[in-house]
């Protein structure tokens, strides 16, 4: 086995794998926005809450802190250049889904639409802001959830730093 070398601090958040990266949609007085994120973990199973890290300075922090419901959207390599497009360009200065080609569907719960081309949509309400100031950490509760069925696993995208992204594509069981 080769020594290890030491590795700098500012490179490990590339190596705690988070879940998949996510597109987030908010709505705001029938305004909606699209934003990447790859910061999220989960914190329960059933209702499952999950803990999103939504950066204070991008617009869809700003409607989520106003209306209190998101949506978690998970793509696949399909669309794996819009889920870039989408963190790289606020919502402030243009119209992502008119941009970046993206399909909507409406909710069944909440005000902000939920993305087709992406397998699965996981509706969500805020339960707990109060380390958003300090970590811009965000807990939502799914209250309903969509998945598009597939016999092959989702080729999710898993992010490993700037335009780098680990496809999810294989599945194994261990005995
Ligand atoms: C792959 C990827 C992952 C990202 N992850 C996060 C994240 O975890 N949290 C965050 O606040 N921003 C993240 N961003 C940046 C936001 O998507 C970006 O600031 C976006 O432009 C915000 O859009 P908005 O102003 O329309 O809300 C990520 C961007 C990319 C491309």
């Amino acid at each position: 086995m080769k020594k290890k070398i030491k590795l700098p601090l500012s490179e490990v958040y590339k190596l705690i794998e988070s879940g998949p990266t996510v597109m987030i949609t908010a709505s705001l007085k029938e305004r909606p926005n699209v934003m990447t994120i790859s910061w999220t973990t989960m914190l329960d199973f059933d209702p499952p809450l999950i803990a999103c890290v939504i950066g204070a300075q991008s617009h869809t922090r700003k409607m989520i802190e106003k209306t209190r419901e998101l949506a978690i959207n998970i793509p696949t390599v399909e669309i794996a250049k819009k889920v870039v497009a989408c963190g790289n360009v606020s919502g402030r200065k243009v119209d992502k889904f008119a941009k970046f080609k993206l399909r909507t569907l409406p909710a069944s719960k909440i005000s902000a639409p939920l993305l087709d081309e992406c397998y699965c949509n996981i509706e969500c309400k805020v339960v707990d802001m109060s380390m958003a100031k300090k970590y811009d950490l965000i807990i939502v509760k799914g209250i309903a959830a969509w998945v598009r069925p597939s016999k092959r696993p989702p080729a999710t995208l898993h992010h490993a730093s700037g335009r780098n992204f680990i496809v999810a594509k294989k599945r194994m069981i261990v005995k």
